[in-house]
């Protein structure tokens, strides 16, 4: 991991320095240059070239706000934690339920297995014992022959094919369909188009091996067999850490609070995928499956509370890459890992496991005490004053007379900001 520096005298303060104050601080901290400034203040990537490259039929960029969330200590390291991400308040809640956390306990992360998953399809297998005992007795053959052919690079740095399953299945019609399950380490990659490759590579050999039919080859996103780990340990009164846990509860046992628990730990991990030019589509998907591998979906994470320690868990498959995909490709991604200073895909998927958890504590802790509304309009004020059409000008004097509405009414509307900016302008009409 990186340099284990101190960066509390970095991250104080942060949210109150002015743009170009933001940029120097990443800048003393070593993770940016004055050309990485320079390309940030200029509004980011431009190149159109780039975008037709990435896609077909591209006409621009769709450029979301990019942040740091301070106050991150992960493992014992701090970190700025890069996010791309349009909803107001996420990074806010970050940075404050970090500190919270660094100075009342701790965070630690793992990452359990090494291997992705890539999915044979046989939709209708003949003679399932017969299929069975000819892949399982030729597998090391296929998995030598497809590191050999495939994969020889991801070999050479240390991945590759390691292990073939095979799995049946029960078909509607009560006849047998075979999945050969393959599992791969991709190193630094995602292995998204290697896992691939390597599956579609194996289906002449196997078809011609049994005699059966492969009907389709692609990864699975429901990747089991490396799952990252969060753990947060924190002093909290019995008071906050009960009302956390029954929280917690509510979403393990209750598919509709579920899906909105989890929403909140993915505002913490989504802008970090996005930010690093990583499929956020694959770790969303991932990260719902496993949740509901048992056929009942429920939370991605766990708080208990005893005696003054309050503990959080976060098990599930975040599958990140440091190279490959755009990763290095897209200016942007590029300077977003070299600001959260990881060294693999691993501490990448670890720095995610920590957000999301992080999030969610905070999270927890807004809607087990003073509610989800106060911080999170405070800082939708500005959004509903520049929605009513305020000019620069206005914007500042909206925003006090909207926190003041916020204060007496507890609630605020886009209605309330229209109505406040006509009296604004009132006098001068
Ligand atoms: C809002 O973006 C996220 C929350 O709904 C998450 C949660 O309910 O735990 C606040």
């Amino acid at each position: 991991m990186s340099d284990e520096k101190n960066l509390d005298s970095l991250f104080n303060g942060f949210s109150k320095l002015d743009y170009q104050d933001r940029l120097e601080r990443l800048r003393d901290a070593g993770l940016i240059v004055e050309d990485d400034m320079a390309f940030l203040a200029d509004g980011g990537v431009k190149d159109i070239v780039l975008s037709e490259n990435f896609i077909e039929n591209a006409i621009g960029y769709f450029q979301l706000p990019l942040g740091v969330a301070t106050h991150f200590r992960i493992d014992g390291v701090d970190r700025f934690v890069p996010m791309a991400v349009e909803e107001t308040s996420i990074i806010a809640a970050a940075s404050k339920t970090a500190k919270w956390i660094k100075e009342n306990g701790e965070i630690k992360t793992s990452v359990m297995g090494s291997e992705i998953i890539g999915q044979i399809q046989l939709a209708r297998v003949g003679d399932f014992t017969k299929f069975e005992s000819l892949i399982e007795r030729n597998k090391s053959h296929f998995i030598e022959m497809a590191n050999r052919e495939v994969v020889p690079s991801l070999v050479a740095r240390g991945g590759g094919v390691r292990s073939i399953q095979v799995r049946k299945l029960v078909r509607p019609d009560g006849l047998f369909m075979g999945i050969v399950h393959v599992y791969m380490d991709p190193c630094e990659a995602m292995g998204a188009n290697l896992i691939n490759q390597v599956c579609e590579f194996l289906k002449n050999p196997i078809q011609e091996l049994t005699g059966e039919k492969v009907t389709m080859c692609i990864l699975s996103n429901l990747v089991d067999s490396k799952v990252t780990n969060a753990h947060i340990k924190i002093k909290v009164d019995a008071e906050l850490g009960e009302k956390i846990e029954e929280a917690s509860l509510f979403a393990e046992l209750d598919p509709y609070r579920a899906a909105t628990n989890n929403k909140g730990i993915l505002n913490g991990i989504d802008p970090i995928v996005i930010a690093t030019g990583n499929d956020w589509r694959a770790v969303e998907a991932g990260m719902h499956a496993y949740v509901a591998r048992t056929g009942h979906y429920t939370s991605l994470s766990r708080w208990r509370y005893q005696g003054g320690l309050l503990q959080g868990q976060l098990n599930s498959p975040i599958i990140m890459g440091t190279v490959g995909g755009v990763t290095r490709l897209h200016p942007t991604s590029k300077l977003a890992l070299k600001i959260l200073n990881v060294e693999s895909s691993n501490d990448l998927s670890r720095v995610c496991a920590a957000v999301g958890l992080t999030q969610n504590l905070g999270a927890l802790r807004a809607l087990t005490t003073v509610g989800i509304i106060e911080g999170h309009m405070k800082l939708h004020i500005k959004n509903l004053s520049m929605g009513a059409g305020a000019t620069d000008s206005e914007i500042p004097i909206l925003q006090k007379k909207l926190e003041q509405i916020l204060v007496m009414r507890k609630r605020i509307t886009l209605s309330n900001a229209v109505e406040a900016l006509r009296e604004i302008r009132a006098p001068q009409q």
